[in-house]
């Protein structure tokens, strides 16, 4: 074949499928290992810890270097994935890694909720500093630098309230700083948002979500630049975080039908949004592909497309109406966690340290796979039950 470069969709197939690693099957099967035997003492004491070589259960086998390398070749600029057992420890694990006593950390006011925590609890106890930013700062995060601040969080969308950040603008005044940044892209994924190429320097996957797809599996990666992908990956082996060789293949798995199901989540999240959009009953709709949403714009200009996950708010209602709503709802479930085939709804209450909510009385919608009349149907019965 010509040296073409290959489309997202034929790379999701064909990354990580190395014929040394899956022989003549399809997929790369499941390797349980702990111990690993070598020939000789020879061997062992010559051997490294390093990603596709056989050493210790701890640096992985074939299963984990293969959806290991097939995320790594959906991020172009990338030297490397690394995996985590969640989607939270792949965010903890490079801060962790970054940060030592008296830095500072630079946090958007609307982050996932347990990062907020970890930041709060054993970070502060490190005495590490957490300052949090308005998330539509965008280049003006050069006035929010201090003299101390060595690492600076995204998450885009935001958490709960959806706001698109402008991650090209913060990284490039961060990487003119010396700054590392992490961003947290579980939303868009590396298939609507390559964010490598943005100018972040690791980018984190709650794998739970949209790489799984299936609500079956915990995991997490941090894909790396080369200046920073050997580092946290020597860190990860340090701390001895490992991921069960069975979730490594669900993920693998799953990752190979992302970028199907991302374009239906797309489609009916966009359907339930406009229809809930023209409802007098709600007011804002924070969905990062419609106007109402803070980032809009930015969207527009750097993401190749949408996924299921959005939030509206319920105009006129309180807590105990918004939970009767919720409850009225038989096809959408009442849960944690996002991105698999099923629908989710849950009240949520963003959480402000330096900025304002853009709205009160939330509900997040997850839009699965379902046909998106019975989800609308469905949330119609519920808006009757909740007013009546
Ligand atoms: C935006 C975001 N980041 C990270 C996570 C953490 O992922 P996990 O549940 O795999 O730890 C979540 C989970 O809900 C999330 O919504």
């Amino acid at each position: 074949m010509s040296k073409r470069k290959l489309g997202q969709s034929t790379t999701l197939v064909e990354g990580g499928r190395r014929k040394e690693w899956r022989g003549r099957l399809v997929n790369v099967p499941v390797e349980r290992a702990s111990t690993v035997l070598f020939e000789s003492v020879n061997e062992i004491h010559g051997s490294r810890p390093a990603l596709g070589s056989y050493r210790y259960g701890l640096q992985g086998t074939a299963t984990h270097w293969a959806l290991s390398e097939a995320l790594t070749s959906l991020e172009p600029g990338a030297a490397g994935t690394v995996l985590y057992p969640t989607g939270l420890a792949a965010i903890t694990t490079p801060l962790l890694t970054l940060l030592s006593p008296g830095d500072e950390l630079l946090v958007p006011d609307n982050v996932y909720g347990p990062t907020r925590k970890f930041c709060e609890t054993i970070l502060k106890r490190l005495k590490i500093a957490t300052r949090y930013y308005d998330p539509l700062v965008a280049a003006d995060i050069a006035g929010v630098i201090g003299e101390t601040t060595r690492v600076i969080l995204l998450e885009s969308p935001g958490s709960l309230t959806m706001e698109v950040q402008d991650v090209p603008a913060i990284c490039a005044v961060a990487r003119e700083r010396g700054i590392a940044t992490v961003l947290d892209n579980t939303w868009a994924t590396p298939l609507l948002f390559p964010a490598l190429a943005a100018g972040v320097d690791i980018s984190v996957l709650a794998a739970t979500k949209y790489v799984g797809g299936h609500a079956d599996v915990m995991l997490g990666a941090a894909t790396a630049t080369a200046a920073y992908y050997q580092r946290l990956q020597t860190a990860t082996w340090d701390m001895g975080f490992a991921v069960s060789p069975d979730d490594a293949w669900l993920g693998s798995r799953g990752l190979r039908t992302m970028a199907v199901r991302l374009k239906q989540h797309e489609e009916s999240a966009l359907k339930v949004a406009n229809w809930l959009k023209a409802r007098s009953d709600v007011g804002l709709v924070l969905h990062p592909a419609l106007p109402d949403c803070p980032g809009h714009e930015v969207w527009k200009r750097d993401f190749k497309g949408s996924s299921g996950l959005f939030s509206f708010e319920l105009k006129a209602a309180d807590k105990a109406t918004r939970a009767k709503f919720v409850d009225s709802l038989t096809l959408f479930g009442i849960g944690y966690s996002w991105g698999g085939y099923e629908s989710l709804a849950l009240p949520v209450d963003p959480v402000r340290t330096v900025s304002k909510a853009p709205a009160p009385n939330l509900v997040r919608l997850h839009i699965g796979l379902e046909d998106a009349d019975d989800l609308i149907a469905d949330l119609e019965s519920a808006f009757d039950q909740a007013g009546r």
